[in-house]
């Protein structure tokens, strides 16, 4: 089949415009996708700061409960406290850098600092549970004895 110059040029624009309606299509999914995942964000921060409300107040009562126990629990009393003391400022670091993101500049971004938070409060609590919590460590028998050095 011979076309001529015209009817090749014809054939060529008609596929550009189908080609450009579904890109147009394409484009407004992106945008309702990349909308989608900044409300979701935007939601993520506002359960996150409930959250590290709770948190905080968690770890403000193992400061005033649990580490004065800890102290003087056995030998290893005032490595158990510096490492708690440790950790609880590395989390109140992190959460004051956390609460201060927003979200929807950079959502991937984000999300990954979200995630590994999750993750070092899940393992922060598993090591407290073994290493300061564990009935054998924190038994009912424990005197907190003031530390008296006269
Ligand atoms: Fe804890």
């Amino acid at each position: 089949m011979e076309l001529d110059a015209s009817q090749v040029r014809r054939i060529i624009l008609d596929e550009h415009s189908v080609l450009r309606d579904e890109l147009e299509e394409v484009v407004t999914l992106l945008e309702d996708v990349a909308t989608q995942r900044a409300d979701a964000a935007v939601r993520l921060k506002q359960r996150m700061k409930a959250f590290y409300d709770a948190f905080l107040k968690h770890i403000a009562h193992e400061d005033s409960l649990l580490r004065p126990v800890l102290a003087d629990i056995d030998a290893w009393g005032p490595a158990r406290v510096q490492s708690l003391d440790e950790e609880h400022r590395q989390q109140r670091a992190t959460i004051a850098a956390l609460a201060g993101l927003d979200p929807t500049a950079d959502v991937e971004g984000y999300l990954a600092r979200v995630k590994q938070f999750v993750r070092e409060v899940s393992s922060d609590m598993a090591a407290e549970e073994r290493d300061c919590l564990n009935p054998d460590i924190l038994r009912d028998d424990t005197i907190v004895i003031d530390s008296f050095t006269g």
